[in-house]
């Protein structure tokens, strides 16, 4: 692949268009993993093809699925359909090498999860990023369960050894940070597990597993705490079956433009096909509750809906247009629902009248890149007020965006919050690393320049 050093965003006049995203990549991982356990075939439709839905794509091949990638058709250069075919958990084999999740957290917490009631030794590594986000996390956890996992540094970081056990034993365990890929590695060792998992969270966190088990012929049962927190809990020893389910579109991708739109003074978006998961969708609810005007019409369920009624994801067209915004708090609860969608949420804050103040947003430092400092450093550049305080924001808002210099930091999710900045700002912006926006959303800097009128 050629990279380009920097992309150049001029302001833009008017902002109009219809908008297909990429598959959710979420849940485009999770499809992939779940057919791979599965005995059989299973079609996935609308795949994001991002590179993270790649790598954990290969890796399921290089465990022994037979995995066939289709492009939909020309005009769509953001999804694919996959077949995947399994001989199920049972048949799937040591891989020769060791599996390479390139820049994706999700691939490399899931998949430690999934193998670690195989019989066989896995070895996972990532990039650069990867190699510095912490993994004790789920090492902790799937210890408890009788695997043996062993990292760098100590046990903290990758490269993640797994050495599987079968069968695992099942646990009670709370996570000990609000992660659906922590929940999400428990829940599918528990697969493998004798007896009865418990995997209790303080906060809630997406539920993409929970449904798609379900899906796939899974009981799961989920209680919700006194506290807010919910516990979800599965038996082990369940066959997963082989289905065709369609993935909605990505939310966290339709973020950049529900903000995009929401800052400019003339625009109208639509955006087709979203998933609006009660557990993903906090971004729409958090733009609305600061003033955007988000027009949400449901279309009803995707394919895994047609299995068991609630174990599907809705979808809907979002129709957003140009608002005056308002400041707004949020706390930990609110990071954790939209934990991806925080940096362009702070591009929102930049924009709204009065004072913006996120607290208790850790977790962002143990991303791609550090997203506290990334997105501070950027908004300051454009400038904008921010004061950091530990791990909390505050972003004085209604400043006039300045066209500036700001580096993604090879952050996919920087690249597209800087990149859509610059529509709304007063000069060129220039985003440094752009690349990045292909880990999650192949095409997005084609469609920054087809939305401008
Ligand atoms: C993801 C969960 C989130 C999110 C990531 C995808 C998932 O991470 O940031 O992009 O697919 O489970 P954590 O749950 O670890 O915060």
């Amino acid at each position: 692949m050629i990279r380009a050093d920097a992309a150049r965003v001029a302001p833009a006049a008017r902002l109009r268009g219809e908008l297909r995203l990429p598959g959710d990549k979420s849940i485009s991982h999770r499809a992939l993993l779940l057919a791979t356990l599965a005995r059989g075939e299973s079609r996935i439709t609308g795949a994001g093809d991002g590179a993270d839905v790649r790598s954990t794509a290969g890796i399921m091949q290089a465990l022994g699925a037979s995995v066939a990638l289709s492009a939909r058709d020309a005009a769509d250069d953001r999804n694919v359909d996959y077949r995947v075919v399994s001989s199920g958990a049972d048949g799937l084999t040591e891989p020769a090498a060791a599996l390479e999740c390139g820049n994706s957290g999700t691939s490399l917490r899931l998949i430690a999860g999934m193998v670690a009631g195989l019989p066989m030794t896995c070895i996972l590594d990532g990039d650069a990023s990867l190699r510095r986000r912490p993994v004790a996390r789920i090492i902790e956890p799937l210890r408890a369960m009788g695997a043996e996992l062993h990292a760098r540094n100590d046990d903290s970081l990758p490269p993640l050894t797994v050495v599987g056990r079968t069968p695992l034993r099942a646990v009670d365990v709370t996570t000990p940070v609000p992660s659906a890929q922590v929940k999400s590695a428990i829940l599918l060792a528990a697969l493998r597990a004798d007896g009865r998992t418990t995997v209790r969270e303080h906060v809630a966190t997406r539920d993409h597993t929970e449904r798609m088990l379900r899906a796939r012929g899974v009981p799961v049962d989920r209680v919700a705490e006194a506290d807010g927190g919910v516990s979800w809990s599965m038996n082990g020893g369940v066959a997963v079956q082989a289905i065709d389910q369609q993935v909605p579109g990505d939310v966290s991708a339709a973020a950049f433009w529900l903000v995009a739109a929401s800052i400019h003074p003339d625009a109208e978006l639509t955006l087709r096909g979203v998933g609006v998961n009660p557990t993903r969708r906090a971004v729409i609810d958090l733009l609305r509750a600061m003033g955007a005007d988000i027009e949400e019409r449901p279309i009803g369920e995707s394919a895994a809906g047609d299995v068991d009624a609630g174990a599907g994801e809705p979808m809907a067209d979002l129709v957003v247009r140009s608002a005056y915004l308002r400041a707004i708090d949020l706390g930990p609860a609110d990071v954790a629902a939209a934990i991806d969608e925080i940096p362009v949420l702070c591009l929102a804050a930049a924009r709204a009248r009065g004072t913006t103040t996120i607290r208790g947003a850790g977790e962002l430092r143990h991303k791609e890149s550090d997203r506290i400092a990334g997105i501070a450093t950027g908004l300051t550049a454009m400038g904008v007020q921010v004061d950091v305080d530990g791990d909390d924001l505050r972003i004085h808002g209604g400043a006039t965006l300045r066209g500036a210099t700001t580096d993604s930091l090879d952050d996919h999710r920087l690249a597209m919050t800087f990149a859509v900045a610059g529509l709304s700002a007063s000069d060129t912006m220039t985003i440094e690393r752009p690349d990045s926006a292909a880990i999650s959303y192949p095409g997005f800097l084609s469609d920054l320049e087809r939305v401008r009128a």
